[in-house]
């Protein structure tokens, strides 16, 4: 089975901004055949049937309120699926379900084939070796503190609590300058940094323990667009960098264009349109997805820089 990567310089009508986006593409004439082949032995992430309420109210009237209503998403090794739909449509909801951080009401949430609502709690460790979050707000995420070589070295207290002083520093160091930070942050603390430098902390964190999979639930939305162009083009570059999986949260549709192979539309708990990232914000079906393009002006050219 041969897969190649294409990078294309443009991005259909919309500018290149820079970093070319990164597609994986079956090759030959049965492509179809393969990609349907691939999909099913390397969907990273499947969501089956996912259902989830919560109780409405208090006592005898108690009813129940369906935030998310029944979705079925999947998301392939190495991709990036968009999910928008405007606020309290349940995207955070389907993060944290991804994450074993909420359980379903019903359906099946499975993780690199790991079922992981009844995962034993040693294969849950392990997931979440594999699949990190990154949040919105870069300074709550942080603890103020401790310094920034134990921050982003964080991880390896649970995971790897046998790595010496020497170990850790020279990961902090390697995970520091992939995100474009030197070695002068590792003594400092959380409140010396801008919010872009500390969204850079944040994903040094996250990448840690080399996971397959970020959660990325707007992490760029408390960032002024220019901040927030850096950090989607860094994304974007580790992506390829590391073959990085990723779901990408956010209320910009440019963004989520720009770094998405597939976009996930949801409305009210359910999901309303999915596609290919260029010909879903090119042609959309649903008027929901028609009103979120038109209700988000296109990033300006400047504002992405690589
Ligand atoms: N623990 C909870 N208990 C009760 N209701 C909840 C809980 N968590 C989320 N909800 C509700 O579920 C709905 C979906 O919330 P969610 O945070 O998933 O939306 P969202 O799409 O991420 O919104 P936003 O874009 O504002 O972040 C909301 O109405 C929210 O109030
Ligand atoms: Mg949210």
């Amino acid at each position: 089975m041969t897969f190649h990567v294409i990078s294309f310089g443009a991005f259909g009508a919309t500018p290149n901004f820079g970093i070319e986006p990164v597609r994986n593409y079956a090759e030959g004439g049965t492509a179809w055949l393969k990609a349907v082949v691939y999909h099913r032995l390397m969907a990273l992430v499947e969501v089956q049937s996912v259902t989830k309420t919560y109780p409405r109210g208090v006592g005898l009237g108690t009813t129940e309120r369906t935030v998310v209503d029944n979705v079925t998403l999947s998301i392939d090794e190495g991709e990036t699926l968009g999910l928008v739909g405007e606020s309290g449509s349940g995207k955070t909801t389907v993060a944290r379900m991804i994450l074993g951080l909420v359980t379903p009401s019903s359906g099946m949430v499975r993780v690199d084939g790991v079922d992981v609502s009844n995962a034993s709690s040693k294969k849950l460790k392990a997931l979440r070796r594999q699949m990190q979050p990154v949040f919105q707000d870069p300074f709550a995420a942080l603890n103020q503190r401790m310094k920034i070589l134990d921050i982003v070295t964080e991880p390896f207290r649970i995971h790897s609590p046998a790595l010496g002083p020497n170990a850790r520093r020279a990961e902090a160091s390697i995970l520091l300058k992939q995100v474009g930070l030197d070695d002068s942050a590792m003594l400092r603390y959380p409140h010396e940094f801008s919010g872009g430098q500390r969204q850079r902390i944040n994903i040094a964190r996250a990448l840690a323990l080399r996971p397959k999979l970020l959660i990325l639930d707007e992490p760029v939305s408390a960032l002024d667009v220019s901040v927030g162009a850096q950090i989607v083009n860094l994304l974007r570059q580790l992506q390829r960098e590391h073959g990085l999986t990723y779901l990408f949260i956010s209320h910009s549709m440019p963004l989520v264009r720009y770094l998405s192979t597939r976009i996930a539309v949801m409305e009210r708990g359910k999901l309303v349109e999915t596609g290919e990232a260029v010909a879903l914000c090119a042609a959309p079906r649903e008027e929901y997805t028609r009103q979120l393009l038109a209700a988000t002006p296109e990033l300006p050219t400047t504002a992405i820089s690589s």
